[in-house]
């Protein structure tokens, strides 16, 4: 090894000694020679030698989290991480596989809890911060993998924290085998293995833990806890074993302790009844407790404490009569402590004092259950064995109260083995487990200013646990070096052997020990003889006298020198119970304390009272029973793999925040921490991956960089440069030894200082030459200045010139202008007037003419205007005449007109028949009077005749006048008179003709007024008529109204009987629900959570229920129906009670309405119709059901056949879903009472799922068709209505609740009005749902149940495909910082992460294609998404906070990067389908902001919570401000101030928010009801849809049409 001074250059930062704090930092300052100057405290100089001054590591904020990785492996370095760890609250630091743990003295929550073992599940060693967690996974998964035995060892001084450590541990691994096999947490169901191994703790922490000065919850005992595993990693049993209870605590009490914590529970926490009956008083009064001030501990109640104890009690099942009389040897226990005496009658006797101290001797003797007399005389007499018998003797009062305690202590620690024994016996170690994890919680090395018995057998068990941890470590590094195929004979084993042998071996000191015990008279002195002169321990080197006192005596431990003084150890070696005190428990009444004294091997010994050889005691001692332990302990630690934790306590006043290094130092010692370092310095001390070796020593040799070798060859060769030998080079890592990496840092810092003074040199170059440009610029700008100024002048003066001139010329030019302006408008005024004056001339003239005109032409237009009037009114006058002449006409023709209607033209005819007969008969008349015309004629002309033959005769008369003449005139005369006569006929006849003319005339006039009559008439009859038409629509609307009030009586009739059925259905529903309810027994425990929101449901349908099953129908649906036809209306009322399949199948319109509008007899009598209508209603009925039996079985199975196919989907609605609905609709199962269709449906769905839990697709195609099956039941049936939905039994009740409601209905809280709106208003088109029985509202559940499972299985494959993804996505940039070749591995990770972000992505987008493909509504789709990103966000965020590596700049900037891909997807795809997932990332997005920020150390708090990071919690804050470091540009992290201001929020937000800086994974249902529902319309749903293939076959023609339910309403 080179000389230390040669590591040493001018400004290396170093350790020094230093009396307070152990080490302190400082800076070389000067070399001299072999010594060093240094300076200290910014100023101080101290002169040391080079050796004494050991190298800083580089500095790291937060320390390193394997100490192994620490480039100097010494005491400082190590204290030194440790501490600035600690004040980051990291309390666990690895040093290889070795845990340590300082005692944070607060309550650091963030770190324990479920989250956080979740987290370190299965994690590797060193993958995560440092954590108790890890090493007991580590423990646990090499149990399981190896099948052995791992013990995990818990060692510290008191106050440590070893308990709490062991506890942790225990926890974690009752956590791990608390999971099934199948990876479930399992439900805790009664007292479970871990459960009560658990309360065991506090059990026996009542019992064995007392207050002490450097611990409030001490342990006084040693634990070890064997935890059985079965072969499936599940806790099958435990057995615990304790070591060396402190017993002499029980009896006597230094000042600020307490006595063990039950005596104080017993005293505060007993009720009065059990007081009394223990007989208990205040704790204050008992001597055993009053001896120290101290009964309460803060922040304990004790009361509370002895609940705890009460119910771990049971916990552990130790049973109740137990428990009370473990509780009255507690008070016997107390008040034998106040039993006092005085003495006797002689010297050396002594009686029990009389008042209290005999008082409570006979309580102590009624608790006990022993005779009063009996306890006395064995407290204060002594028997001897001797060869004669037993010799009674009496005990001074001195000897009776050591007496008193002594049966005090055996009673107690007996108390306490029985109580291990008992815990043991009811948890059950498990002898076939597969393997068992052993966890050892035991006193640490002690060394006190006076030492006793106690820590002689405490500091044994150390050493061999020493032993034991030495022969580890070695061999850990053995095998390290075996890895990395090195060769290790370098190494020597450290060995504690002959500590070991001095102490335990043959004729060591335990042996001496009771050699001198079992001579009852030796003392003290007589033992420090025998051990300084006899056995092993005068030649041992580790064996030494201390000068001073004759009784105490030193061994070198590993840990340092102890002495130990040997007053106390023969009382305390020996173990045994007095014979009095035997005998006196074993006759006690109780059977608890018989028990505990009973000794089958002493038994012997009661018998012997009654005669000979009675064994006086069976000899025992402390040591050699303690040594049995520690070797079984030994022995089978030695079987198992172990693993270390080692507890520190920082102070020793218990504060938080306080380290105090010398103190840490030792412990670091007595627990063998440095020891391990030691052997690791034997070794090869300084090992660093060629990696970060190459990086950092790159510079020894920079020509290399650019080669091509890799870096194991770079770091050989690198270390030949360095003329280095005894270095080896393994598989992976550089090893060095002793002192080599200090030369390699010299020669680094060497030329880093050359660099350096090069570096400065070009600095000062540059700097000089860029001050004397400055210089230059300046003198060029005053210059510039003025030069600059004179000009201005110049200029301004220049300026003040042509100003002047400016404004001479603008006043003259002013002056000119206004002249002028003057004179102008003078000769302006002149014309005006003059033009004005001959154009006012000009007006007037104008105006005379115009007036004249005027006068003109009003004359004018007079005379034109009189003359045109006059002629118009006589033309008018003309006109109006003519016109009243025609009118009237008109008038007269048009009334003509009207007097003939044409409706009477018939009776006209009849009328013109009898004018026809009466022309008739006028004819006649004329005829005849014709003919008496031709008659007269005819006798004119025979008149004629007679004139002429007159004539003749006359002529002949001249002739023959005379005689003739007589005859002549005679004749003449006759004929004279013939002729009057003839002449008389014919004026008769005309008489006659004029009669009949009259007669014909009057007749006419008959017929006249005849024809008006009957005109009347036909008015008349007219008028009747539509009298008979008002009449006749009169009544036949009064029919129709009597039609309607007969159809609604009808209706109430029928709406009576269905009620009746109805009621008759509930009793058979009642009937089949109970039947259910035992079928669904399990399903109500689900749905008891949710009654509560059930019984709100059936209270709420309540009201809409009340009434018969017809009521769900409205009336006014069926009035307008009416009016249409009875029988129309029957038939559609019919259609609709019948539901909706027989509305289908019944065609609505026409078919039966002429015939029926014909015979309806509703018309007539209003009961005929219900008759009718039921007899109908059950004929049809029974066709169908009927036709339904014979079809139905067959097109069940064809469906369900079809259904465990793909149907695929029809216009993007689920074909399959639309199917069952229309089905179900079609076979009526909703109404059905009982029904199998909807558990085979279900059956055949689970099934689906169940094979194809993987295919994400096939899971989302079920999904969609669930959901909108869901819907399309949730819009169309309703659960079945009527008085008794108010009884409905429970789970009925439930069933009736809606599905979305049961579903969502705990996450919306107005969800569940939503769903009684749309069950009960809100349907489509105003249709009345479907009234469901109780199979299809089950059917409903059950569906739900479906999407319930269905969306987390998809979300969990989706989980399960990218978690090993997400691994990848935040890189553990080991090494990639390098200066050479920084940019390409840069560059090759930066690839790596987006290449997994890519996949992550390509998962997404697949996911998404597949969700689309299969319809799924779009709220599912961004729930799922929402889901699943922030899945990313948690789990990217927890390894970043639990990785210290991956908290660096550079991994910021790649994360940061990947986010970005993840925004492009993001934006790319749309809110539409990925909704809110950007916002899910923002914990990692803002963790990731923190990271890559610049200057973070400027940042005040408000900056980063409110601006950078406002979502994120200041623990987490905290936590990633302590992570932080920058492997790029060493910046550093946030101000101190900043951090303890965080700390401080901290502390005064932790009794409020949770602790945990890790996120929770939330997998419950992210979806509201309302989400799901509102997107969900019902387009393309109702349609006809095609049949699918494999429905080719049966009757399935209904699928085609259109569901017309919304129109048949
Ligand atoms: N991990 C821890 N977190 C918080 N407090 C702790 C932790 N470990 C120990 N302590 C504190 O230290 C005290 C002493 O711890 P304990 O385990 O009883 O020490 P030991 O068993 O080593 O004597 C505890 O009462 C507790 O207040
Ligand atoms: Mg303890």
């Amino acid at each position: 090894m080179a000389p230390d001074s040669d590591v040493h250059t001018l400004g290396t930062r170093v350790w020094v000694k230093d009396e307070v704090e152990s080490w302190k930092k400082g800076d070389v300052l000067k070399l001299d020679g072999e010594n060093l100057v240094i300076t200290i405290d910014g100023g101080k100089q101290i002169i040391c030698k080079a050796e004494d001054a050991p190298i800083q590591n580089p500095d790291t904020r937060g320390g390193v989290e394997d100490m192994t990785r620490l480039p100097y492996l010494h005491e400082p370095g190590v204290l030194w991480n440790l501490r600035s760890r600690y004040l980051f609250d990291d309390i666990y630091t690895y040093t290889g596989t070795i845990l340590i743990a300082v005692n944070p003295f607060a309550n650091l929550q963030h770190l324990y809890g479920p989250h956080m073992m979740d987290q370190y599940r299965g994690a590797d060693l060193g993958e995560l911060s440092p954590h108790v967690y890890a090493i007991a996974d580590s423990a646990y998964r090499q149990m399981r993998k190896e099948k052995k035995g791992q013990s995990i060892l818990v060692s510290g001084e008191s106050g440590a924290g070893k308990t709490e450590t062991s506890k942790l541990l225990m926890k974690y691994l009752a956590y791990m085998g608390g999971y099934s096999e199948s990876g479930d947490q399992k439900k805790g169901s009664g007292r479970s293995v871990e459960e009560q191994v658990l309360e065991s703790n506090p059990l026996l922490e009542a019992f064995g833990n007392a207050k002490t000065v450097r611990n409030d919850n001490s342990s006084r005992f040693g634990k070890y806890v064997e935890i059985n595993f079965s072969s499936k990693g599940v806790i099958s049993g435990a057995a615990i074993r304790t070591y060396l209870l402190e017993r002499s605590r029980v009896v006597s009490v230094n000042n600020p302790e307490r006595n063990y914590h039950i005596f104080y529970q017993v005293c505060d926490g007993a009720s009065s009844e059990e007081k009394s009956r223990w007989q208990l008083s205040a704790a204050k009064e008992y001597h055993y407790l009053n001896q120290s001030t101290c009964f309460t501990l803060p922040g304990v109640d004790n009361a509370k404490e002895f609940r705890a104890t009460v119910y771990a009690m049971s916990a552990v099942g130790i049973p109740g009569q137990d428990q009370e009389a473990v509780f009255r040897v507690v008070s016997a226990i107390l008040s034998l402590g106040n039993i006092a005496f005085g003495p006797g009658q002689d010297e050396e006797s002594s009686v029990v004092l009389p008042g209290p101290p005999s008082e409570y001797a006979r309580i102590t003797a009624e608790l006990l259950g022993v005779d009063k007399g009996g306890l006395v005389k064995a407290l204060t007499t002594r028997t001897r064995q001797t060869p004669d018998g037993p010799i009674v003797s009496p005990l001074d009062a001195k000897a009776a109260l050591e007496n008193r305690d002594s049966l005090a202590k055996i009673l107690y620690s007996k108390m306490f083995d029985w109580l291990v024994a008992r815990i043991n016996n009811a948890i059950g170690e498990d002898k076939k487990c597969a393997a068992s994890i052993g966890v050892l919680d035991i006193y640490g090395f002690e060394s006190f200013a006076v030492n006793d018995f106690e820590q002689l057998c405490i500091n044994l068990a150390n050493e061999k646990l020493q032993q034991h941890f030495n022969q580890h470590v070695f061999k850990m590094e053995q095998a390290e070096y075996e890895r990395e195929k090195i060769d290790w004979s370098y190494i020597k084993f450290v060995d504690n052997q002959d500590v070991l042998d001095l102490l335990e071996g043959k004729m060591g000191i335990l042996d001496l020990l009771d050699e001198q015990c079992r001579f009852p008279t030796s003392t003290p002195s007589d033992l420090a003889n025998k051990l300084f002169t006899s056995g092993i321990c005068k030649d041992s080197k580790r064996f030494s006298k201390p000068k001073r006192s004759v009784t105490a005596f030193s061994i070198d431990h590993y840990a340092g020198d102890v002495t130990y003084e040997t007053t106390n150890f023969l009382d305390k070696n020996k173990d045994f119970v007095v014979a009095e005190h035997q005998n006196l428990l074993t006759s006690s009444s109780l059977p608890f304390v018989k028990a505990l004294f009973y000794d089958p091997e002493n038994d012997a010994g009661v018998d012997a009272k009654s005669g000979k050889g009675l064994k006086a005691f069976k000899f025992n001692s402390v040591g050699s029973q303690f040594k049995k332990q520690l070797a079984e302990l030994m022995a089978q630690l030695h079987t198992m793999e172990p693993h270390y934790i080692r507890c520190i306590k920082p102070n020793t006043l218990n504060q938080p925040g306080n380290f105090e290094n010398k103190n840490v130092l030792h412990q670091l010692r007595c627990g063998g921490v440095l020891e391990a370092v030691r052997i690791s310095c034997a070794g090869f001390p300084s090992k660093r991956p060629f990696a970060d070796f190459v990086d950092h020593f790159w510079t020894l040799a920079p020509t290399l960089i650019h080669s091509d070798l890799d870096d194991r060859e770079i770091s050989r060769k690198i270390l030949d440069k360095a003329g280095f030998t005894g270095y080896q080079v393994g598989e992976t890592k550089v090893f060095l030894r002793a002192g080599q990496m200090a030369l390699l840092d010299k020669q680094r810092t060497d030329n880093l200082n050359a660099a350096a003074t090069i570096m400065q040199k070009y600095a000062r170059g540059f700097l000089a030459r860029r001050c004397f440009a400055a210089a230059r610029r300046s003198v060029l700008l005053l210059q510039a200045a003025v030069r600059g100024f004179f000009v201005r002048m110049e200029f301004k003066r220049a300026r003040e010139l042509r100003g002047a001139l400016t404004i001479q010329r603008y006043w003259r030019g002013y002056k000119a202008r206004s002249d002028y302006k003057k004179a102008y408008r003078l000769v302006l005024q002149i014309q005006s007037m003059w033009r004005g004056r001959t154009a006012r001339h000009r007006f007037e003239h104008m105006r005379r003419l115009h007036a004249v005109v005027v006068i003109q032409t009003a004359f004018r237009v007079w005379k034109a205007r009189r003359r045109f009037q006059r002629q118009r009114e006589a033309a008018i006058l003309m006109q109006c005449m003519f016109r009243s002449k025609d009118a009237k006409r008109e008038l007269r023709r048009l009334r003509a007109e009207a007097r003939e209607g044409t409706k009477l033209l018939e009776d006209k005819k009849a009328l013109e028949a009898k004018v026809v007969e009466l022309l008739g008969t006028l004819e006649t008349v004329q005829n005849q009077r014709n003919e008496l015309r031709q008659q007269l004629k005819d006798e004119k002309v025979s008149n004629q005749d007679l004139d002429r033959r007159l004539k003749e005769l006359e002529a002949s008369n001249a002739l023959l006048l005379a005689e003739a003449a007589k005859a002549s005139v005679e004749e003449l005369v006759a004929e004279r008179t013939s002729r009057e006569q003839f002449e008389k006929e014919s004026a008769d006849l005309t008489v006659q003709l004029r009669d009949l003319t009259e007669r014909a005339g009057k007749e006419k006039a008959e017929s006249d007024r005849k024809l008006d009559s009957a005109k009347d008439y036909i008015a008349r009859m007219q008028n009747e008529r539509s009298d008979i038409d008002k009449r006749f629509h009169a009544m036949k609307d009064d029919l129709l109204t009597r039609l309607q009030n007969a159809c609604s009586q009808r209706d109430e009739a029928r709406a009576q009987v269905l009620e009746l059925q109805a009621e008759m259905e509930k009793v058979k529903e009642q009937l089949t629900v109970k039947e259910r309810q035992l079928m669904v027994a399990s399903a109500s425990a689900a749905a008891a959570a949710l009654t509560p929101a059930a019984a709100a449901a059936a209270s709420h349908a309540a009201p809409v229920a009340n009434g018969s099953p017809a009521a769900g129908l409205d009336p006014s649906l069926l009035t307008p129906l009416v009016q249409k036809g009875a029988g129309y209306a029957r038939a559609l009322s019919e259609g609709i009670m019948l539901g909706f399949g027989g509305a289908a199948a019944t065609p609505p319109a026409g078919i039966r309405t002429g015939e029926d509008i014909g015979r309806s007899p509703a018309l007539g009598a209003p009961g005929g119709p219900e008759t009718e209508a039921e007899r109908k209603m059950r004929e049809l009925q029974a066709k169908q059901a009927q036709m339904l039996q014979d079809k139905r079985k067959a097109e069940e199975e064809r469906l369900l056949a079809a259904l465990s196919g793909n149907l695929g989907f029809h216009r993007g609605r689920p074909l399959a879903a639309i199917i069952i609905f229309r089905c179900c609709l079609q076979w009526r199962a909703f109404q059905a009472d009982r029904t199998s269709l909807f558990d085979r449906i279900i059956g055949v769905i689970g099934s689906q799922i169940e094979k194809q839990q993987d295919d994400n697709a096939f899971l989302s195609y079920w999904l969609t068709n669930t959901v909108t099956l869901l819907h399309l039941l949730q819009k169309n049936i309703k659960p079945a209505s009527g008085s008794q939905s108010g009884k409905r039994p429970v789970g009925a009740a439930t069933a009736a609740r809606g599905v979305f409601g049961t579903l969502f209905g705990t996450r919306s809280p107005n969800a569940p009005a939503h769903n009684e709106a749309s069950i009960h208003g809100g349907a489509a088109g105003g249709f009345k749902p479907v009234e469901a029985k109780y199979p299809a509202l089950l059917f409903k559940q059950q569906l739900d149940a479906f999407v319930q499972k269905i969306f987390p299985m998809m979300r969990d494959n989706v989980k399960k495909q990218i978690t090993p993804m997400l691994a990848n996505c935040i890189m553990t940039p080991k090494g990639t910082t390098r200066a050479r070749s920084g940019s390409a591995d840069q560059q090759s990770a930066q690839i790596a992460i987006s290449k997994s972000w890519g996949e992550i992505l390509g998962v997404m987008e697949s996911l998404l294609g597949i969700l689309r493909e299969a319809n799924v509504p779009k709220p599912l789709v961004q729930a799922l998404f929402k889901q699943l990103f922030s899945f990313v966000n948690v789990n990217l965020f927890n390894q970043l906070l639990l990785r210290r590596e991956c908290c660096s700049f550079s991994n910021g900037e790649h994360v940061r990067t990947g986010l970005a891909q993840v925004e492009q997807w993001i934006q790319a795809t749309g809110a539409e389908y990925v909704g809110e997932s950007w916002e899910e990332l923002r914990f990692i997005r803002q963790a990731v902001q923190f990271l890559v920020i610049g200057n973070k150390q400027k940042r005040t708090l408000d900056e980063i919570t409110s601006d950078l990071c406002p979502v994120l919690s200041v623990q987490q804050l905290y936590r990633i401000s302590t992570m932080y470091w920058d492997d790029r540009y060493n910046t550093e992290t946030v101000s101190s101030e900043v951090l303890s201001r965080m700390k401080q929020q901290m502390t005064d937000v932790n009794s409020t928010g949770s602790h945990s800086f890790l996120l929770d994974d939330d997998a419950t249902l992210p979806f509201a009801a309302s989400d799901v529902l509102s997107t969900l319309d019902d387009k393309d749903l109702n349609m006809g849809v095609p049949i699918p293939e494999a429905l080719r076959e049966g009757d399935y023609a209904f699928l085609e049409k259109e569901l017309k339910i919304s129109q048949a309403a």
